[in-house]
């Protein structure tokens, strides 16, 4: 297989909205993944996306304006394998066999379906209530070893593990009796990487609410294609305390919002919480703010414009898109023939050599 020590999977649903959360905690530390002894696929996960209804003359639009910040953030589709994930049908072959794996149980325990399904939960779809099941099938197919997420992700990360788990305990024999190592599973116990200072960034409005794209207010979170205009007026408002900011982290507590902002200026630089309070300490926030709207216009308003760039010229993404589907499915398609092979179907056999 592939020549990489570690296998690298993540995915971002185009959903519309992509913000500084999304950056921060996910798609700057997919960049910063390329420098491992890694293959990295990194996923738009549109089939994730129709869990919630998504109008269809817009979701052509949102696939390709995440693709295109994917790009603008550093991802070199050379490298790493960009693509969505309806081109490679072996996500939704593979969420299957799991549905047939996971556990009611497990699901009903999802902390986010119950935030997205909200009160009316019998007029959730399906889809929804599967929707980590899909995200195991993702990470899975390719037999993924490390995962770049946000810590919102957490629990979807352990469903993921136990259900490679169980897949592996339930068909031991059968894994063994097809050659595969026995002891080690068909499945890695995939982990999860979560961490860094922006692993949840928050409302600009209440620290005390996650940055997110479903926020009624605007002014709640900086959008990747708000101009520097925009980012600037964003910052000035964000909600803070009266007091200085403490010169320890441990005075952070109990302070969110102060907390969030320190966060997401320590991310932007690439320093810790304690570095960036070791420089502003004792300063007063409308000092602070000011830095930080330097720092975080400097980051942002040319991924904005390269976003914008990129997405004027479709077809070069939809080619981007298409190298990696195939790519992609060129690591997947083995897997699911493994699997089906391992579960008892009867497979057809390929009377033509995969593409
Ligand atoms: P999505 O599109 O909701 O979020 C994409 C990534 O952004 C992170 N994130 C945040 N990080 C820090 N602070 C925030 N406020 C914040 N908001 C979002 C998320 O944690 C995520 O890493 N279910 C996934 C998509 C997915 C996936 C996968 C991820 C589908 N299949 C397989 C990894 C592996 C999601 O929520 O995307």
């Amino acid at each position: 297989m592939s020549a990489f020590k570690e296998l690298v999977f993540s995915g971002v649903q185009p959903t519309g909205n992509l913000h500084l959360g999304n950056y921060l905690g996910a798609i700057k530390r997919f960049v910063e993944m390329q420098a491992r002894d890694a293959q990295c696929l990194y996923c738009v996960v549109d089939m994730h996306a129709i869990t919630l209804w998504q109008d269809p003359a817009a979701l052509k639009g949102q696939i390709r304006e995440v693709t295109a910040a994917f790009l603008a953030a550093g991802i070199d589709p050379k490298r790493s394998i960009v693509f969505n994930q309806s081109q490679v049908p072996q996500h939704a072959e593979l969420a299957w066999i799991f549905n047939c794996v996971a556990r009611l149980g497990w699901l009903n325990r999802m902390t986010q379906f119950k935030d997205k399904a909200g009160k009316d939960r019998e007029n959730a779809s399906v889809g929804l209530y599967a929707y980590p099941v899909l995200m195991a099938a993702d990470i899975l197919a390719y037999r993924a070893t490390h995962v770049p997420v946000g810590e919102d992700q957490k629990q979807h990360l352990e469903l993921t593990r136990d259900i490679a788990q169980k897949f592996n305990n339930d068909f031991s024999d059968s894994i063994a009796a097809h050659g595969h190592d026995a002891g080690d599973g068909f499945f890695p116990v995939t982990e999860p990487l979560i961490g860094g200072p922006a692993a949840r960034v928050m409302s600009l409005r209440d620290g005390t609410k996650k940055m997110s794209k479903s926020d009624a207010s605007d002014n709640s979170r900086i959008n990747l294609t708000d101009d520097a205009d925009a980012i600037a007026a964003k910052v000035r408002k964000a909600k803070t305390d009266p007091d200085a900011l403490p010169s320890e982290v441990a005075g952070l507590s109990g302070r969110p919002e102060a907390d969030n902002l320190v966060g997401i200026f320590a991310a932007l630089k690439d320093v810790s919480r304690e570095d960036v309070l070791r420089d502003y300490g004792g300063a007063q926030f409308s000092a602070f703010k000011g830095a930080l709207v330097e720092l975080a216009v400097e980051t942002l308003a040319p991924l904005g414009a390269e976003m914008k760039r990129l997405v004027a010229d479709p077809a070069e993404i939809d080619a981007v898109l298409a190298d990696g589907a195939e790519r992609a499915e060129a690591i997947a398609a083995p897997t699911l023939d493994a699997v089906k092979d391992i579960v008892g179907f009867v497979r057809r056999t390929r009377l033509h050599a995969v593409r």
